[in-house]
């Protein structure tokens, strides 16, 4: 029906990842190359250009909205957008994905704009390891982030854990701990090939590996709930924390898919594990009606793929694009 977004296989797009920036003041191993040199300005959309891709895509029926980065925190003046897309109407759910290191100073304001929900990664509780996993992060700052999420209201934070083998793997039961405590739901995620990193060795672990490891210290009750994302649900009984399992390689998703993604450069991918993409900067820039815009954006769904092909190849990525560009 007119109004709303359906891929050639049937499957409904209802669900944006807008990133807002490729910046980021981590250099996390498994997003980013170390030597990472950033997208030059005028290649990257304005805000109000950011404005404009999220109400055409509100206006096609899309009722979520994640903003993601790089580090969505960091793009100057992210308050302007965030506020005003949190009064569009139609938009029911505004959510973002950050890595936590500026949470202390925007907590209050994104609760106020009307942010639903933050996912928050975090794959130590250790400081040592948190520096070599991200190179410069500051865990110290993460930590009293997810206080000041905390403090300004937010319920249900959600943790992302990347699995690493030889780096995280003797952790996942204090991370759990660790959310539980402080009543947060946790993801654990693996780690998918996106760009050439060099050194990058294959540390995989399967979701199943994980939850059967798990399962020695905590009594998991699988759950049916959603948060219309990839995540499958366990519970443990006596908390309210959700334990989620992302398994791109294990158990793919994508017969299930309800999203696109599009970068800072203004590029609609329509997978995340695949390189084709439409080119909405073009459009934004050469024409300011909304009418081209729309037409891109309903065009874009010819060439959603029916799925990934990530392999476990992590020396020799075949999706060439890098984490850092597309939010995930
Ligand atoms: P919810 O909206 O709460 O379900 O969020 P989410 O868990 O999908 O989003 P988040 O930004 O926290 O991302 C968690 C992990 O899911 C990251 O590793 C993302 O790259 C991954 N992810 C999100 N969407 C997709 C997707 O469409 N395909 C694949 N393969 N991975 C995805
Ligand atoms: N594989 C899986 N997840 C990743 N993330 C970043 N890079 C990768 C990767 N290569 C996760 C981060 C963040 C989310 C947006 O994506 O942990 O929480
Ligand atoms: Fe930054 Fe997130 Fe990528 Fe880490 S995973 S480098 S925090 S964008």
């Amino acid at each position: 029906p007119a109004g709303t977004l359906v891929d050639k296989y049937g499957r409904r797009i209802s669900y944006v990842r807008l990133s807002i920036t490729d910046r980021c003041d981590f250099r996390c191993t498994y997003c980013m190359a170390e030597e990472m040199t950033f997208l030059p300005r005028d290649e990257v959309m304005s805000l109000e250009e950011c404005l404009r891709v999220a109400t055409v895509f509100v206006g096609l029926g899309v009722n979520k909205l994640r903003i993601t980065g790089g580090e969505p925190l960091v793009r100057k003046d992210a308050m302007w957008l965030i506020e005003r897309l949190g009064t569009l109407p139609g938009l029911d759910n505004l959510v973002l994905t950050t890595n936590g290191s500026q949470l202390d100073r925007f907590a209050t304001p994104l609760r106020a704009a009307g942010v639903k929900r933050l996912n928050v990664s975090l794959d130590t509780l250790r400081t040592d390891r948190f520096k070599a996993i991200t190179r410069i992060g500051d865990i110290k700052k993460v930590f009293s982030g997810i206080e000041a999420v905390r403090a300004a209201g937010f319920k249900r934070t959600k943790l992302n854990t990347v699995m690493m083998r030889g780096t995280n793997d003797d952790e996942f039961v204090d991370l759990v701990r660790y959310a539980v405590d402080n009543e947060l739901d946790i993801s654990f995620i693996e780690e998918m090939p996106l760009g050439e990193i060099h050194g990058r060795s294959n540390t995989y672990i399967s979701s199943e590996e994980t939850r059967d490891k798990l399962a020695e210290y905590f009594e998991l009750i699988p759950s049916t709930e959603s948060s219309g994302g990839p995540a499958r649900y366990w519970r443990i009984p006596g908390s309210e924390s959700r334990i989620g399992f992302i398994s791109p390689h294990s158990h793919n998703f994508c017969d299930t898919c309800n999203r696109v993604r599009v970068t800072a450069k203004g590029e609609l991918y329509p997978c995340l594990g695949q390189n084709d993409a439409a080119n909405l900067m073009q459009v934004l820039r050469a024409d300011n009606s909304e009418e081209g815009l729309r037409q891109a954006i309903v065009d874009s769904m010819g060439i959603k793929p029916l799925g990934h092909d990530f392999t476990q190849q992590m020396d020799s990525p075949q999706v060439v694009r890098f984490m850092s560009m597309t939010g995930g």
